[in-house]
């Protein structure tokens, strides 16, 4: 019989994430990437599935992110790659009271 723990995990301030930037947190020894985008949050898993680039560090632009080794595009919402095959986990983000949590998907 399995489990399901539905766990909301708290990964820091509203104001460590500057708008159009990404932060690279731990959820459940998982890195999760969480951005601030003009209408509200995303969170993708930090690891980009090409050589493992990390994806908090790359642009945002147009709701997606571009990984900053080799320049794949990746959808924040859906979590597929623009114009290939790859795609990453999209997780859940909420802002309470001034804290963002994450919740893994
Ligand atoms: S590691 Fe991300 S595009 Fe290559």
């Amino acid at each position: 019989m399995s489990v399901t723990i539905d766990t909301w995990v708290r990964v820091g301030a509203v104001g460590d994430v500057p708008l159009l930037e990404g932060r690279s947190v731990t959820v459940d020894a998982r890195r999760v990437a969480v951005f601030r985008l003009p209408d509200g949050w995303a969170a993708i898993d930090a690891v980009c599935p090409h050589r493992g680039g990390p994806l908090g560090d790359g642009l945002v632009a147009e709701r997606c992110v571009t990984c900053p080794l080799h320049g794949r595009r990746f959808d924040l919402v859906t979590g597929e790659q623009d114009g290939g095959d790859d795609v990453v986990a999209v997780h859940d983000v909420e802002e309470r009271d001034g804290e963002l949590w994450v919740h893994l998907t």
